[in-house]
């Protein structure tokens, strides 16, 4: 039994203030959408809207095709994990992973077997009659998931889960919760996080956040390859984001011409060139762009290189080199035309002006 969830218009407010303002957002059935964003931009409030545990001022929330904006958390169907955890300290874990069912009414007998079975999903089978104490971090939170499972819910909803977790934990946990996720196809699960890894590595969509309000949605290859704003660009990967002047089919940087798609961007109009730091190549090539180094930092893999360009700073991620420039070296960079991005001026609501680029990107599977 698959269902989605909807935002409507949905609006939260805490004493006059807004934090969640006019939320329009799909979650099909069975898909993972990660709510990103920084900390303070709405996330964890949409997910509470979602939950029931916050009532929106405006609005309405739908799971499948029921509006649920009146309903109380518990008739809701779905599953929440956050952060810390919260299992209950004097509950084992077998009990914790039954809390959900038995406050449901669920048979005894049924019981049993939803939580050997949710147990079984998250791998925590042989830890059933220990208490939470007993248990590592990385542990608990597969019990927390556990229980949030075995109502079998039709949404999921996830504030942070991994983020209480080392980094090398994190990582084992996004391998299990994609996994789980291909378990159980049907679920749909809101995932929020702050990590733009976890969002890229798990999502099948993304929506941006900031300061209240939804600035983005797309999958992780549109958002990466061919950001709309400003904003997405930077909180999804790094960025260059260069100021540059449209001609016609080319862009300048500073007098250099860049040959760049530009879409339907109106010559003489200012816009922003945004390129990442791993496409941008050292040495002479098509779009080149002379400077002299300001820093180059060794990142094992890798060497950063930070350029100035006529007054601008490029980054440029390359392959660990054997001779790195020096501080003051002039050097020529360069990058593909269709590595490039162009985003009309704006903070952050720019509209994108290149979205061909996506196809290109998709289609070309280079990379640098
Ligand atoms: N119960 C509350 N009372 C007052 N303000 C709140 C409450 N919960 C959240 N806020 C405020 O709402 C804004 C959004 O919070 P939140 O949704 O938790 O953001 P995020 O999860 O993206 O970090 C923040 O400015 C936060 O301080
Ligand atoms: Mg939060």
């Amino acid at each position: 039994m698959s269902s989605g969830i909807r935002f409507d218009r949905v609006s939260v407010a805490y004493g006059g203030t807004t934090v969640l303002d006019s939320l329009d957002l799909t979650v099909e059935p069975g898909e993972v959408m990660a709510l990103l964003g920084p900390s303070g931009s709405g996330k964890t409030t949409a997910l509470r809207a979602v939950a029931g545990f916050v009532r929106p001022a405006a609005g309405r929330v739908f799971i499948g095709d029921r509006d649920v904006t009146g309903l109380p958390p518990h008739r809701r169907g779905i599953g929440m994990v956050v952060q810390q955890y919260a299992l209950f300290p004097h509950l084992r874990v077998e009990d914790n992973v039954a809390f959900g069912l038995k406050a449901r009414k669920t048979p005894r007998g049924e019981i049993r077997g939803r939580v050997a079975e949710a147990l079984g999903m998250t791998g925590m089978a042989a830890y059933a009659r220990r208490h939470p104490r007993e248990l590592s971090g990385g542990q608990q939170q597969r019990v927390a998931i556990a229980r949030a499972l075995a109502i079998r819910p039709g949404v999921l909803l996830l504030d942070e889960p991994l983020s209480a977790l080392d980094a090398r934990l994190r990582s084992g946990m996004l391998t299990e919760l994609a996994r789980l996720h291909r378990e159980l196809p049907d679920v749909s699960i809101l995932y929020v996080t702050h990590d733009q890894i976890e969002a890229l590595t798990l999502a099948d969509r993304i929506a941006v956040m900031d300061k209240a309000r939804l600035r983005d949605v797309g999958t992780p290859q549109e958002l990466y390859r061919a950001p709309r704003t400003e904003f997405t660009a930077s909180f999804v990967g790094n960025a260059n984001l260069l100021p540059v002047t449209v001609g016609s089919g080319t862009v300048s940087l500073a007098g250099t011409r860049l040959d760049v798609p530009t879409g339907d961007a109106a010559p003489g109009a200012s816009a922003t060139l945004c390129v990442r730091p791993h496409l941008v190549g050292l040495g002479s090539g098509p779009n080149r762009l002379s400077g002299f180094v300001g820093e180059v930092q060794w990142r094992g893999a890798t060497h950063r290189l930070y350029v100035d360009v006529a007054g601008h700073r490029v980054m440029a991620d390359v392959r660990e080199l054997r001779n790195p420039p020096a501080p003051g070296d002039p050097v020529d960079l360069h990058f593909a035309s269709e590595d490039a991005v162009l985003l009309s001026a704006g903070v952050s609501g720019g509209e994108a002006v290149g979205r061909e680029a996506v196809g290109a990107a998709e289609g070309g599977g280079r990379n640098g």
